[in-house]
């Protein structure tokens, strides 16, 4: 078989290059190793973690707010097998229509573990077959996986990743997450929603260390509030599992010895990228240390015809980073202008309340010299919010000092992910902050607290 273009991944990179291939009137192949498509973030990663966020944070809302809004509650109960019967719809529903889509655009769906053989050949290996195809352009959209610790590797029972904490049959009594980056705060929260206990260990000194520190402060004070512990600056050294129970030790930066017991320990302190045993060398690919594959502008790999994008080439591992840069990638190669802006990609983290941020932090303008000036708002000034009891987390615009133009935007609040793709556009368009503060806004509604953050940019907001 002969193809355009092969894709090895169907990923939110992978299966959306191989659309927006076809689209452009590429004979387009597609190849998974796993039976289902979607990759991490529909199989295992950002629907089925969605979906119970949503449902942990309803049991929660019961169990803890109905009561204010003068909705009495009797006999609550959770039934957490049901609850993972409705992710698991939620997961086949969507990856059924994957295959629907690459049906639709004659995208043709290989079922198989993909192996680079050389220029323009492609191994394919299935349980029933192995067999060689030849494509023009090779894209490797193959994605990554859990980092583990070496001295506490998983046990798909008690040691976990992320997958494991997606799928546990019992709400723990007391989990232990190892590492306060997306995954440790996202599926901390499921459980502890549910009722188990949430201690959290992290290695720097605070949660989502990346992000701006207003946003790491606020998580952490509303993350306790809900009776998550933090130990930061603290790293774990060994783990023994005994009786079923995870006993393990940590050290502080004062080299103080902290020991834990946990039924169940999450460990996710961070991705690497699926770069083995695909034949990279057989088309003189070398990646780097930890594994990813060094791309150009172009998302050239260097090798002739080979291309890579999504968390296999590293950067930000979100979906939308990896669809985007599939699409940029086959517009480039149809001859048209793709293109990825990666100033201006969210950073969405689905607690409650959420964070979502586009652009520069204060600390990075800091450290480059770029003066700059900050407008913040609380929800709690913001009458919707009240409305919905919501009034936790503020928002934070960050503005050039001379030119006025939008370089960050963080939010902590509710509907934050929704919140922040005006920023984002806002970014795109290389607006200012009065380009914002001028922009009518209904009412009321959260977002008048963006418009009301960019009024604060210039010492003007109206409602505090
Ligand atoms: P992947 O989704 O990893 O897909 C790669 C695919 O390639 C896989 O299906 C794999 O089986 C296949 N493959 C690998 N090797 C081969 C081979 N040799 N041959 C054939 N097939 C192969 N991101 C967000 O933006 N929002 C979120 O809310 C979010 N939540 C997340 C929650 C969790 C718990 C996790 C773990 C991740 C989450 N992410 C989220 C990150 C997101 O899932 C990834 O950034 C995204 O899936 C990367 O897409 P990709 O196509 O590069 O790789
Ligand atoms: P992460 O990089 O977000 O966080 C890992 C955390 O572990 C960091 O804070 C790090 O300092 C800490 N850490 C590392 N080693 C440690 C150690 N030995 N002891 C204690 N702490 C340690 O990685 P995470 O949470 O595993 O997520 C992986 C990727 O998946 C992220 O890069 C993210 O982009 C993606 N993801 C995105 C989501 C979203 O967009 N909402 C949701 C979940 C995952």
């Amino acid at each position: 078989m002969e193809f355009d273009v092969i894709v090895i991944g169907a990923g939110p990179g992978g299966y959306v290059a191989a659309i927006r291939a076809a689209q452009l009137g590429f004979n387009t192949a597609c190849i998974e190793k796993y039976p289902t498509l979607g990759g991490t973030c529909l199989n295992v990663g950002c629907i089925p973690s969605k979906a119970l966020l949503h449902s942990s944070e309803l049991y929660h809302e019961a169990s803890a707010s109905f009561g204010k809004h003068g909705i009495a509650m009797e006999g609550l109960s959770l039934d957490l097998g049901k609850m993972m019967a409705r992710k698991r719809d939620v997961v086949t529903n969507l990856t059924k229509g994957i295959a629907h889509l690459l049906k639709k655009n004659k995208v043709t769906a290989l079922t198989g573990t993909g192996k680079l053989l050389g220029q323009g050949r492609v191994q394919v290996t299935s349980e029933k077959e192995t067999q060689e195809i030849k494509g023009k352009h090779i894209v490797i959209a193959t994605g990554s996986k859990p980092t583990q610790l070496p001295f506490m590797p998983f046990d798909d029972d008690r040691i976990v990743s992320s997958t494991g904490a997606l799928a546990f049959k019992e709400v723990p009594d007391h989990l232990l997450v190892i590492g306060a980056g997306v995954i440790g705060l996202e599926l901390g929260s499921v459980w502890r929603r549910l009722g188990a206990r949430v201690t959290v260990v992290e290695f720097l000194d605070r949660v989502l260390p990346p992000m701006d520190k207003a946003v790491s402060k606020e998580m952490k004070k509303l993350l306790t509030r809900q009776g998550m512990k933090f130990h930061l600056n603290t790293g774990v050294t060994s783990a023994e599992v005994k009786d079923w129970i995870v006993h393990v030790c940590a050290r502080d930066k004062k080299d103080k010895e902290l020991t834990f017991e946990a039924d169940r320990v999450l460990v996710a302190v961070g991705r690497k990228p699926n770069t083995a045993e695909l034949g990279l060398e057989n088309v003189g690919i070398v990646p780097d240390k930890q594994g990813f594959i060094g791309v150009d502008a172009h998302f050239s790999t260097g090798a002739e015809g080979v291309y890579a994008i999504g968390d296999v080439i590293g950067g930000m591992m979100l979906a939308h980073k990896a669809e985007d840069e599939g699409i940029a990638l086959m517009e480039q190669l149809a001859g048209k202008a793709g293109h990825l802006n990666y100033d201006a990609i969210p950073n969405i983290v689905y607690t409650w309340p959420e964070v979502a941020s586009v652009g520069k932090t204060e600390q990075e303008l800091e450290a480059a010299s770029i003066p700059f000036k900050v407008g913040q708002f609380p929800f709690k000034a913001n009458a919707r919010a009240r409305c919905m009891d919501t009034g936790d987390g503020f928002v934070k615009i960050i503005a050039d000092e001379t030119t006025d133009r939008i370089l960050g935007v963080h939010i902590v609040g509710a509907n934050a992910s929704e919140l922040i793709a005006e920023a984002v556009l806002a970014t795109e368009y290389a607006a200012s902050a009065e380009d914002l503060a001028r922009t009518v806004h209904g009412h009321p509604t959260l977002s008048e607290s963006v418009k009301e953050a960019a009024l604060a940019v210039d010492g003007r907001t109206i409602h505090i």
